[in-house]
């Protein structure tokens, strides 16, 4: 009976030191700025990546469907096959000119480890959809660092039908905007046009999903801030995009 006493003592030990052998494993939390690169390469990498060209040609896999008949660079951003929303064929890609049929990354960011994703960019399961070389080990681990810890559940915060963010505090939205945003956007959101014609309550509210992911992680290749940098919730980004939808449209 000591004996056993004594066996129990010492498997209890090597449990407890396992378990803090396995704590101390766990990765360090990810910089802001990791999260934010990363975001902008889902968005746009080659405005990103240093020394990355924009590609000419179709991306492969892009022959797998024929409803989405972009052609060219626009075949090549992760957005564009997944989504601004990470949802893919099950988000607000399911249907208009964007669909393609392909899945979002929401499933894969929560279910698979980093390695696993860091497999799938480097085209582990289909080689045509093998990142590596264009993106740098830098680069490929920022995207997945993204994919873990950047990527949300849109259909919290954002009602896929009528496109309103769910709870926002616009109020709030308006004070963020007017110390962080006005300075570039202009009060009314049209100073700066997209395209060339579109103000930032056009966007808002035709593309919420755009509009909170750039909010969040910033513009590609633009000195614009990212929220995740200067320290915002996602509930504070949800705030200014309600703002933002309040701006005019024309
Ligand atoms: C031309 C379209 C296209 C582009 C561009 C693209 N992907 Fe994919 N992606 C796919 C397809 C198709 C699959 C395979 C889906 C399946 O498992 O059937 C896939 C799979 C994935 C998976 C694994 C999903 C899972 O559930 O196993 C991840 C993660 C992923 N892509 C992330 C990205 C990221 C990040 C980028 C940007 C570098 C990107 N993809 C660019 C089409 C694309
Ligand atoms: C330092 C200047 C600056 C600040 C500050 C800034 N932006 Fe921007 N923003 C830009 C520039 C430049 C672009 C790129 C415009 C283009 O590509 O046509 C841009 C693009 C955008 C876009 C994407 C439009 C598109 O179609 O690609 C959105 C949305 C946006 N800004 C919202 C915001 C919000 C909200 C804030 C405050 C949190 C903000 N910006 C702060 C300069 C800024």
């Amino acid at each position: 009976m000591k004996r056993f006493g004594f066996v129990l003592i010492v498997l209890l030990g090597l449990v407890g030191t396992l378990f803090l052998a396995a704590c101390q494993k766990e990765a360090p939390k990810a910089s802001p700025a990791s999260i934010a690169n990363g975001g902008q390469i889902y968005d746009k990498w080659w405005k990103v990546v240093q020394g990355a060209a924009e590609p000419k040609d179709n991306q492969a896999l892009w022959a797998l469907q024929t409803t989405n008949t972009r052609k060219g660079a626009d075949t090549w951003r992760c957005k564009e096959c997944h989504g601004w929303d990470y949802k893919g064929k099950d988000g607000a890609y399911a249907k208009g000119s964007h669909l393609t049929g392909f899945p979002g990354v929401y499933d894969a960011s929560l279910n698979k480890t980093k390695a696993q994703l860091l497999d799938a960019l480097k085209g582990k399961a289909d080689s045509r959809h093998n990142f590596a070389s264009l993106l740098g080990e830098a680069g490929l681990n920022d995207l997945a660092t993204f994919l873990k810890e950047g990527v949300i559940d849109e259909t919290k915060y954002i009602d896929l039908s009528t496109k309103k963010p769910i709870g926002a505090n616009v109020a709030h939205g308006k004070e963020l905007y007017s110390s962080t945003c006005v300075a570039c956007h202009g009060a009314d959101g049209k100073q700066i046009l997209f395209d060339g014609k579109d103000s930032l309550g056009f966007l808002a509210n035709d593309n919420p999903w755009e509009t909170l992911h750039k909010i969040r992680f910033g513009q590609p290749g633009a000195p614009m801030p990212a929220g995740v940098v200067t320290g915002w919730s996602i509930q504070d980004a949800v705030d200014v995009l309600g703002h933002a939808q309040t701006l005019p449209s024309k």
